[in-house]
């Protein structure tokens, strides 16, 4: 089962050492894909620590949810915390 983390949680990673963003109801651990997101490391790094629905779906084609995100998924967003 996919561990529960709450919004409050996700806040806590906002920086190079640790950096989580909720996405659609999913949580990524994307500390380790800084360097390697071909949209910049300091967007990426800007918006770790919070829910970015809204500007994810606005920069990325639907492959990269399916197909890139998964593997750095840790958990999924407490019931209430999650935007979808
Ligand atoms: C799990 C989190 C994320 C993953 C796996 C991810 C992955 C990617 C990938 C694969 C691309 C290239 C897409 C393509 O054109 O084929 C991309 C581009 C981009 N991403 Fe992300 N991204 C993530 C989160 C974010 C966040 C939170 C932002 C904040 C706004 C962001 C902003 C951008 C921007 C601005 C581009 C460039 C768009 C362009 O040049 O047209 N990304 N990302």
């Amino acid at each position: 089962m996919s561990k529960s983390i709450t919004l409050d949680e996700v806040k806590q990673h906002n920086s190079a050492d640790s950096a989580w963003v909720a996405i659609k109801g999913n949580v990524y651990d994307v500390t380790e894909f800084l360097d390697d997101h071909p949209g910049g490391r300091k967007i990426l790094l800007k918006n770790s620590g919070t829910d970015a629905t809204s500007k994810f779906v606005n920069y990325h084609p639907d492959y990269v949810l399916k197909e890139v995100a998964p593997k750095f998924k840790i958990g999924t967003l407490a019931d209430g915390d999650s935007k979808l």
